[in-house]
């Protein structure tokens, strides 16, 4: 049970994450202020999505690897702090901040400097998340391998 839901949740946050990142790229890149304003005001409201997301995965995850000191669980274990702290101290408040600026027409260079700062740190999330994706998937299927 508990891996079923670390699984789906693990999946969805990552699927959340590149969402957000693409869509904000393609918006910047080629569509329209009023479409970028969109993309923001859907990113803060999808927020309340991820962050539960978020808080499942970690939590399930904290409770099948225990004090399991298998380095790829120890290596999730360490990446989480990164994970979580860049999530809320940067991703969280800056999509909140870039929808009202947006909303507010104010596409100034505050804007602009966030947004820079808010894609560089969702592609390092995007990256850590990727890791712990691919070392869960080989502690799930190296139980499978022959002598293990
Ligand atoms: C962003 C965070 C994380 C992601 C994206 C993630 C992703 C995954 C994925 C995709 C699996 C394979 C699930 C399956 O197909 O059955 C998995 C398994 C696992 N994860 Fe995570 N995980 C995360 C955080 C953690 C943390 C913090 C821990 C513990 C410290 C952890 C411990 C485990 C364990 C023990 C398994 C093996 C389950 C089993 O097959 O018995 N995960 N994880």
């Amino acid at each position: 049970m508990k891996r079923k839901v670390h699984a789906t949740a693990a999946l969805l946050a990552l699927l959340f994450l590149t969402a957000f990142w693409i869509s904000t790229v393609i918006a910047e890149l080629f569509l329209s202020e009023t479409a970028v304003a969109q993309v923001k005001h859907g990113i803060a409201y999808a927020l309340l999505g991820f962050i539960p997301v978020m808080i499942a995965t970690g939590a399930s995850g904290f409770a099948m690897g225990g004090k399991s000191m298998q380095p790829l669980i120890a290596a999730k274990r360490r990446r989480m702090p990164f994970i979580g702290g860049i999530g809320l101290l940067i991703l969280a408040p800056a999509a909140i901040f870039l929808s009202m600026r947006a909303q507010a027409g104010l596409f100034d260079s505050i804007f602009y400097g966030v947004q820079a700062l808010e894609l560089v740190a969702g592609a390092v999330n995007v990256a850590l998340i990727s890791l712990n994706f691919r070392d869960g998937l080989r502690l799930r299927y190296r139980k499978h391998l022959p002598g293990q």
